[in-house]
Parts: C-alpha cells; sequence; structure tokens
C-alpha cells in the first residue's frame, strides 16, 4: 500500500506556445500541482525547446511550484540559470552528469531548489542509486527524453519498484515521478509499482478540457495507488 500524496505535472511541451500564459493558467486552475518544463538543447537530445527566459516567463504565470526538466549536455554550467529562473524542482540526467552527478546535486541544493534525477530507459538507476539520500526526486523516464506523444514503455515499471524498495530500505523519502505516455491507464499502471508524481503532455493539453483529464490522471494514480 502506497500512501504518498499525488502529484499531476502537465508537461507544457504540448501546450499551445501562441498563448503559454493562457495554457498554464488553465491547467492551475484545473487542478495541476506542478508545471512541468521540458528543456531541450538539440544535442543531449535530438530536439531543441526553450531555456531560462521561458522558465522565468512562466514563473511569473501561476503560482504552482515548477518542475524542470533538464535535456541538455554539461548541466552543471547552468544549474544557478535554471534555478535563479524560478525553478522548484531541477531535474538532471546522470548518464551527462557521470562522475559530476554529486556536485551537480549539491549546486541544485545550495539554490534551495529539490533534486531530481533520472535516466533514459536504457540506462540503468545504479547510476543514482547510491546517491538516493541526496535526491528529492527520482524521474523514471517511460519513453526515450526529446518528443512528446510517443509510446509507453511498460519494461520501464520494474525500475519504479526498485527505487521505491530501495527508498523503503533505506528509510529515504522520496517522490516518484513517470515522465512518457502517461495517460490514466498507464498512471494507474505505474502507482501501482510506487510512482506519485505523474508528467503528462499530450494526454492534457491533447484534450478540449483539461479539468477532466486532470481529474482522470488522479484518479487512475489512486487506483493503482490503493493496491
Ligand atoms: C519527453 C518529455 C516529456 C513529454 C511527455 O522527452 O520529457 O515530458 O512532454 O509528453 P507525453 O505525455 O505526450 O508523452
Ligand atoms: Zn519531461
Amino acid at each position: 500500500m502506497n500512501n504518498k500524496k499525488i502529484y499531476i505535472c502537465p508537461s507544457i511541451l504540448s501546450a499551445d506556445f501562441r498563448k503559454l500564459e493562457q495554457e498554464v493558467k488553465d491547467v492551475e486552475q484545473a487542478g495541476a500541482d506542478r508545471i512541468h518544463c521540458d528543456v531541450m538543447d538539440g544535442h543531449f537530445v535530438p530536439n531543441l525547446t526553450f531555456g531560462p527566459m521561458v522558465i522565468e516567463a512562466v514563473k511569473k504565470c501561476v503560482s504552482i511550484p515548477l518542475d524542470v526538466h533538464l535535456m541538455i549536455s554539461n548541466p552543471e554550467k547552468y544549474i544557478d540559470n535554471y534555478c535563479n529562473a524560478g525553478a522548484d524542482i531541477l531535474t538532471v540526467h546522470a548518464e551527462v552528469c557521470k562522475e559530476g552527478l554529486p556536485e551537480v546535486l549539491a549546486a541544485i541544493e545550495s539554490k534551495g531548489v529539490k533534486r531530481g534525477v533520472t535516466v533514459n530507459p536504457d540506462k540503468g538507476i545504479d547510476l543514482f542509486l547510491p546517491l538516493l539520500e541526496q535526491i528529492d526526486q527520482v524521474l523514471i523516464m517511460t519513453v526515450y527524453a526529446g518528443f512528446g506523444g510517443q509510446k509507453f514503455i511498460s519494461e520501464m515499471l520494474p525500475k519504479i519498484r526498485s527505487v521505491r524498495d530501495t527508498a523503503l530500505e533505506r528509510e529515504h523519502p522520496i517522490d516518484i515521478q513517470v515522465d512518457g505516455g502517461i495517460n490514466d491507464e498507464t498512471a494507474r499502471e505505474c502507482a501501482a509499482e510506487g510512482a506519485n508524481v505523474f508528467v503528462a503532455g499530450n494526454y492534457i493539453f491533447g484534450a478540449d478540457n483539461y479539468g477532466r483529464k486532470i481529474d482522470a490522471l488522479r484518479q487512475g494514480a489512486s487506483t493503482g495507488n490503493a493496491r
């Protein structure tokens, strides 16, 4: 039984950027808990999105926390920029930080920002598990970083459970986030393994009624959570 609070995080990657202010205000109004911001550099991933200026602008539009997912090379160079822009949670990829990961985590913490770590689906959680006590949120990628609208990779489900079990063993409270191909059904499957933070791009922004989708996601996650 998993009693952790559930957080729903719409990913603005799928928002209509012509009216980004309205989009983020609408999902906040519709019950979102955090705004997920996907930063891509065209180098670590083959897609390019936005940088700190957009984060700073979004920060001014909403009062819920900003959850910033950095899909960039050399993240250590930009930690201050993203923290200063308004990130409340900053997630880095362990496979890019390599042996520099402890310093990156310390830099994030020194800015008073929550520390998030992830890896792509083909990389192991062993890249960050030894540092679990220095991490506030683990993100299990359920698609390859780079694009919205991809199909959920169900082979990632055991990773969620391994992180959950290790955190329980070490008595370290941690949020477990999932990102990629999340809908009410996949959210339920992830919650059953121990996930409590749900990112969704297309599922929410692709719909006419954001509130209905956020509620359905929360409902799916709660069903899995109660298992
Ligand atoms: C993928 C991003 C995701 C993306 C998810 O690289 O990290 O946050 O926006 O989009 P959906 O929910 O459409 O799979
Ligand atoms: Zn993301």
